[in-house]
């Protein structure tokens, strides 16, 4: 597994987890799979987990499935509300539910409220509370004024949406982040699952095994991670035998401009 920079002292795998809806569960069954998902998670060098408010119970099954191996993950969630009091009660409420007294990354979620969220940010980020400060938005809507605020200076990190289809980042957002020297998470890496499971055809890997790729999660995420501007890619899985499949795109390593071509085309090809 590859390690990169996301922003200050900060390294993460290129290979994380996100959890919307896969870690929003209760029974007792579904929480000892989460546990093995962390499990795989702490075998395999995955070391970034993507949270939110928004998330249901996420922040609190991160919390309970990580609390013996804390050490071994960088936690990043987010603030999701309006207001400066409801911020900074939200953000308590997620130091308690993830079961940590120092949060690695929060965001500001889709941009919500950001001109009053991201002081309290700051003012944490000074006090030590929290390591990097963040913003995200899955809407290309959004990004020109994403990037005014990454202008300003106050960013270590953002969180968009990036894959072989979706590339309305490409043109301004990563390369701007790439001169600023600000990390990229990037969301929906495999299209919520769907340029995976929802292809027409079985996909060509031939010329992808001398590159360890075996599977078409693996090639579309090693396509999202070849992208040098790219810090992580955080797929959602239930599953704790895909944490294994997806780390293998975080050895890929670089892929040729030829292979990253092949692979967007045969997903077009295939869909
Ligand atoms: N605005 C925001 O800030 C925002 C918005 C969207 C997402 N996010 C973050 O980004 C994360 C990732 O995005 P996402 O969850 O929407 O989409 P995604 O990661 O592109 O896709 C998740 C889906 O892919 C499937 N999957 C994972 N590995 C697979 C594999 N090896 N083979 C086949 N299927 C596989 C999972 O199904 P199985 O359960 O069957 O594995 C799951 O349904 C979220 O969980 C969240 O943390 C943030």
């Amino acid at each position: 597994m590859e390690y990169r920079r996301l922003g200050g002292e900060l390294d993460v795998s290129i290979i994380g987890m996100g959890t919307w809806l896969t870690f929003d569960v209760t029974s007792d069954r579904d929480l000892a799979v989460r546990r093995d998902i962390i499990g795989e998670c702490v075998a395999h060098g995955v070391t970034l987990i993507d949270s939110s408010p928004m998330y249901g119970k996420s922040e609190a099954v991160i919390g309970v499935t990580t609390e013996s191996s804390r050490d071994k993950f960088v936690l990043a969630t987010k603030v999701w509300t309006r207001g400066e009091a409801e911020g900074e009660a939200q953000i308590a409420r997620s130091f308690e539910l993830m079961k940590t007294d120092r949060m690695d990354v929060v965001q500001v979620h889709n941009l919500l409220d950001w001109r009053v969220q991201l002081p309290t940010l700051e003012r944490l980020k000074d006090e030590e509370k929290i390591g990097l400060v963040g913003l995200t938005h899955n809407s290309a809507g959004a990004y020109p004024e994403m990037m005014d605020i990454m202008r300003t200076g106050g960013v270590d990190c953002i969180q968009i949406p990036y894959n072989v289809v979706n590339r309305a980042v490409e043109e301004k957002v990563l390369p701007l982040a790439a001169d600023m020297g600000i990390g990229v998470l990037v969301m929906e890496p495999l299209q919520k699952g769907r340029y995976v499971g929802g292809l027409r055809t079985q996909p060509d890997h031939s010329p992808l095994l001398e590159f360890g790729i075996k599977t078409w999660a693996q090639a579309l995420l090693a396509w999202v991670v070849s992208n040098p501007a790219v810090t992580s890619a955080i797929p959602a899985t239930t599953r704790p035998e895909r944490i294994a499949e997806n780390a293998v795109a975080g050895d890929a390593g670089d892929l040729p401009g030829e292979i990253r071509d092949f692979i967007r085309e045969e997903t077009e090809r295939c869909l």
